[in-house]
């Protein structure tokens, strides 16, 4: 196992007898997981993605990425919730959340389309300025309003600085196989196309085309974090709840949920894993928040967040929370603090150590303060943030929630909830089909 899984620090809050009690649920839940008779059913392609994926388009992906680097200084990848938070994670944790900054023989990625903010759209727009695009526009649906009209945006900007011919070979667009506005779109103007597969739900996309390309762009090695993730696959199948961290940590998290903590922490101690925590937090919250019931995920990056969250956490968060670490073992590029012949700073005490050690002092530190303080921990230590390592703990995810999702007794495989918004947000903008809600809700909001 690539991982190793440390429930130690939540036996004050859960004990032996509690988690006894779970075993069987969760043993239950991932027999309707491998059974495919659970809610959801019909997407459950991801659960054997890592194997059993299109080599063929795999092979595609890495030409287009190669043609990307080769023709282009900017990619822009155009797409929201499931269709861009894998893909930013996974660049982020194996490279810096400073990734534009630092690429040097990859194009710079921008991320739009995931919000309607219009500074944010403009912003990207200029930093494309004098530079040669490509654009990847992801929408399995291929009708999401944010990203919709990103592309329009984009689709623009590249026909303005190249010839047609020349322009319709710098937009990707992945989305679904046969339906929707963007695959139509893409047949007619013969952009290329990658499929996202009926079977896998957007939140549980990242290791198909929706996050391969732009990962790929990057320098990333994706065969490399799929084999990380079929490893994965591999390892945490079997029925034995012992040996089957998934278990372990599905149970555990339920146990807690059903002793009244409403949230999950998901805490990194890297800053390069914060998008990574963003995509934890799409994938547990919208696969668990239905029907009343789920943990809120949220997240932190320590010991940033411990100078401005760690005060509740530490003494306001025993009744509400529990903290999910990922903790890894080693970092490429380390630092060696040096002593001061003066030591007016006072830090001679430190000099020598490396700040990885600092870390990690401040992680056990945090670990012992939060636990007394009544906030349990569970701790996922992996050896480092690599391609092997992040798709290692992207299928260990997936299949925890997914396992979680089923002892709750909800389908994790939907989002109904995410629509409600749609619809007012169409009815006031004024959309044909939406006129007498448009009435009701101006009516509500007072205008
Ligand atoms: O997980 C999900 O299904 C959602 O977050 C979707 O990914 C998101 O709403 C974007 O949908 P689409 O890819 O259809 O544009």
């Amino acid at each position: 196992m690539s991982l190793k899984f440390n429930s130690k620090y939540v036996e004050g809050v859960v004990s032996a007898s509690d988690l006894a009690a779970m075993e069987q649920r969760a043993k239950d839940a991932l027999e309707t997981l491998n059974n495919k008779s659970g809610l959801g059913n019909d997407y459950l392609g991801w659960v054997t993605l890592p194997e059993d994926y299109d080599k063929e388009e795999f092979s595609e992906i890495k030409k287009s990425a190669e043609y990307i680097k080769n023709n282009a200084d900017v990619l822009i990848v155009i797409g929201i919730g499931g269709s861009y938070l894998g893909a930013r994670a996974v660049i982020e944790a194996c490279t810096s959340n400073n990734y534009n900054l630092i690429c040097k023989d990859t194009p710079q990625i921008y991320f739009i389309g995931n919000s309607i903010s219009s500074a944010a759209l403009n912003e990207v727009v200029s930093l494309c300025e004098g530079k040669d695009i490509c654009v990847n526009v992801i929408s399995k649906s291929g009708t999401t309003t944010e990203p919709a009209i990103a592309f329009r945006v984009f689709r623009e900007l590249v026909y303005s600085k190249y010839s047609n011919e020349e322009a319709a070979k710098r937009i990707f667009c992945t989305t679904d196989k046969s339906k929707g506005t963007l695959k139509a779109l893409a047949d007619k103007e013969g952009y290329k196309t990658f499929v996202v597969p009926d079977d896998v739900g957007g939140r549980y996309s990242v290791l198909t085309a929706v996050g391969l390309l732009p990962i790929a762009v990057a320098g990333i090695d994706i065969d490399l974090l799929m084999k990380g993730a079929a490893d994965a696959m591999k390892d945490y199948n079997g029925e034995c709840f012992n040996c089957n961290d998934v278990l372990k940590y599905a149970a555990l998290r339920n146990c807690l949920y059903e002793k009244g903590k409403r949230l999950e922490c998901f805490v990194s101690y890297e800053p390069s894993m914060a998008m990574f925590n963003e995509w934890l937090k799409q994938l547990f919250a919208e696969s668990e928040g239905k029907n009343g019931k789920g943990l809120f995920p949220v997240s932190c990056v320590f010991s940033t967040d411990l100078h401005s969250l760690g005060q509740f956490i530490q003494e306001s968060g025993a009744d509400l929370m529990f903290e999910t670490v990922v903790k890894f073992n080693s970092v490429d590029s380390d630092y060696i603090i040096k002593a001061d012949e003066e030591n007016v700073d006072g830090l001679n005490f430190l000099a020598g150590d490396k700040m990885s050690s600092v870390n990690e002092k401040a992680r056990l530190g945090t670990l012992l303060a939060h636990t007394e303080g009544g906030v349990g921990n569970l701790v996922i230590e992996a050896e480092k943030a690599d391609e092997y390592n992040i798709g290692y703990l992207i299928y260990f995810f997936e299949k925890v929630c997914a396992v979680s999702g089923y002892i709750l007794g909800i389908n994790p495989f939907d989002q109904p909830g995410v629509e409600s918004y749609k619809k007012n947000m169409f009815a006031l903008l004024g959309k044909p089909g939406y006129e007498n809600e448009k009435e009701r809700l101006e009516k509500q909001l007072g205008l």
